[in-house]
């Protein structure tokens, strides 16, 4: 069977608190996509995650504490999906090799963050790596890469396809401490490229993308590989 990995941004997923519209959504699409894909999901921790952060950030709290508190968001969020799908993972697994193991039992893993120091992209990155997933779709709250902020340039281009060392670079650029930070972090980027993952940077809530992009290989976001 194919093999799919979502990393899922945590803003597509809650609005104070969570968009259950586009959950139950999005739980009928993966629903879908299982009959043909083992399926990876690594959810964000969202406002809930960046609230925390940014209260107890002006406190001086260690960097180190409030990565920690973004992966209790992330794993808040990542159960909370786990309800509306069935037969799927009752316990939200804290490590790569636990979800492998739940991919084998259920066909599909929902997940959130690991250990502190990178973002659910990353884990997206490591869990499409170890399970030989030649696709990464991430869901973000902008419909592609573009080569300056759409919501503060009007006009800001989209990149249909950029190369690895292309989205690296412009990862470099905004990708330091806890918190929000660019289209996809760099370690993710560097793993899917030692590793050819093809990653589809997509506005997350666009749900006929991911069937689009798993039926045609298309999509009207960014492809970076
Ligand atoms: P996210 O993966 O949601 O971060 O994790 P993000 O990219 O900043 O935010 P959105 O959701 O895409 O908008 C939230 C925070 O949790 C910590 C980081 O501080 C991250 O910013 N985190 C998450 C980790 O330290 N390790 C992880 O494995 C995951």
């Amino acid at each position: 069977m194919d093999k799919l990995v979502i990393s899922l941004g945590g803003s597509v997923f809650t609005d104070n608190p969570l968009r259950i519209g586009f959950i139950r959504k999005l739980a009928a699409t993966v629903s879908e996509l299982r009959k043909n894909y083992q399926i990876g999901i690594v959810v964000g921790g969202g406002a809930l995650a960046r609230s925390y952060i940014s209260a107890l950030r002006p406190e001086k709290v260690n960097d180190n504490v409030l990565d920690e508190i973004g992966i209790y968001a992330t794993r808040m969020n990542a159960l909370s999906f786990t309800s509306f799908l069935d037969n799927i993972n009752t316990k939200i697994p804290t490590t790569v090799n636990d979800a492998v193991e739940m991919i084998g039992l259920y066909g599909c893993v929902i997940m959130g963050g690991t250990e502190p120091g990178h973002t659910t992209d990353t884990v997206a990155a490591l869990l499409a790596e170890r399970i030989g997933a030649r696709i990464l779709i991430n869901g973000t709250s902008v419909d592609g890469v573009y080569d300056s902020d759409p919501a503060k340039n009007k006009n800001a281009r989209k990149y249909s396809e950029l190369s690895y060392e292309e989205a690296i670079k412009r990862s470099i650029v905004s990708s330091v401490g806890a918190g929000p930070s660019v289209f996809m972090d760099l370690t993710s980027l560097v793993i899917a490229k030692r590793s050819g993952i093809r990653i589809y940077v997509i506005r997350g809530d666009e749900i006929e993308e991911y069937k689009n992009i798993c039926s045609t290989g298309k999509t009207g976001g960014t492809i970076i590989g």
